[in-house]
């Protein structure tokens, strides 16, 4: 089966990436050494197709299982479902000797991790991602947290996985807007640090949901690298993930939770750094467009038509906890695969970056 090892001294773990491997969870956490009463958390979307598998897979591996439901969607990401999934867990009696089984999107893996995290002063915890997004992206490397009214993921913490599966047949059943915002990560991953996987990317069929395990690997072991670099995003290399989230996640933030998908916002965000691209560390307009017309390929809108203002943007960048001592440093592109941390990105270009985007672009999605 393709793993991806992160290695991470006393917190290293493994990603298992198979088709049909969540029928196969429970003897995998055992294999991995992880023991204990199992809290199962995932929500009534995901539920419907894998909840039984996931729960009678660890039952037959001899694990007793709870589990917990949360709604779908963003706004489930806040301090009210934790404390609601804190004390769920404490009235189906876990407690210190338990771990975590986050099955679901990006949504229920931060909050459950970060539930696992603070929960008895932390469990393990067991990622179970089923989108492109978590496979790919925010299953890996220990962000855990929940959104606030002001920001996304203003309250969180640190708290790696204990074991990642990732089952691409899960794919299968997204609905086709959340499949497709998966690929914004998939292409920002080949944008910052893999370049040859464009032509891949290019050559995909967008309607075609059957991934193949490959990918998610490769694009697992680009996120583990950088992990295993600046674990907790100090040195700069892990914040170069945050290429076009700087403006996507104030987008995000500005539209409502759960308007704009997380990586439709990330598509815009990326226009975004890629007009600053070109006016700051002179990337060729030529892998712009290559770029834009991939994001096209994969469905994901690239004009903000929303009516969010340029200074609910502004508001909702100035909240973001990356800012140190006002300044914000910039994810640019210089070349294809080569992504730099840029100071030289000021309020006005980025407000010139917000009204780029607003402009039309032919054969685009608006959002
Ligand atoms: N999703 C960005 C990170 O994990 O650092």
């Amino acid at each position: 089966m393709p793993t991806v090892s992160v290695n991470l001294k006393d917190c290293s773990y493994d990603i298992l990436v198979e088709q049909g491997v969540l029928h196969r969870a429970g003897e995998l956490i055992k294999a991995a050494g992880i023991e204990g009463h199992a809290a199962l958390i995932t929500d009534a979307n995901i539920s419907l197709h894998y909840s039984d598998i996931v729960k009678s897979s660890l039952q037959a591996a001899g694990y007793k299982v709870s589990a917990h439901l949360i709604p779908p969607g963003e706004t489930s990401k806040c301090m009210d479902q934790v404390q609601l999934l804190s004390r769920s867990l404490i009235e189906q009696h876990h407690d210190r000797s338990s771990f975590v089984v986050a099955l679901g999107g990006g949504v229920v893996g931060d909050l459950a991790g970060f539930v696992a995290s603070i929960f008895y002063r932390g469990l393990p915890c067991v990622q179970i991602p089923t989108t492109v997004v978590a496979q790919v992206d925010s299953a890996i490397g220990g962000k855990t947290g929940v959104n606030e009214p002001e920001g996304k993921n203003l309250i969180g913490s640190f708290h790696q996985p204990s074991l990642v599966i990732s089952d691409p047949d899960t794919l299968l059943t997204l609905p086709d807007r959340v499949f497709h915002e998966g690929f914004a990560e998939v292409i920002k991953h080949a944008a910052i640090r893999d370049a040859d996987m464009l032509g891949h990317l290019e050559s995909m069929d967008p309607n075609n949901k059957s991934v193949d395990p490959e990918l998610i690997a490769r694009n697992a072991a680009i996120k583990a690298r950088i992990v295993e670099e600046d674990e907790r995003e100090q040195s700069g290399t892990r914040a170069l993930l945050n290429f076009g989230h700087t403006v996507g996640h104030a987008i995000e933030a500005s539209a409502e939770y759960g308007t704009l998908l997380h990586g439709e916002a990330i598509s815009l965000g990326v226009r975004a750094a890629l007009y600053l691209s070109e006016k700051v560390t002179g990337l060729k307009a030529s892998y712009t467009e290559r770029l834009l017309a991939l994001h096209r390929h994969w469905n994901l809108p690239l004009v903000l038509e929303t009516e969010i203002s340029n200074d609910a943007i502004h508001t909702a960048l100035s909240r973001d906890k990356k800012f140190k001592n006002g300044k914000r440093p910039f994810v640019l592109l210089c070349s294809p695969g080569d992504a730099v941390l840029s100071e030289e990105v000021t309020h006005d270009l980025i407000n010139e970056a917000i009204d780029h985007i607003r402009t039309p672009i032919e054969g685009s999605v608006a959002a």
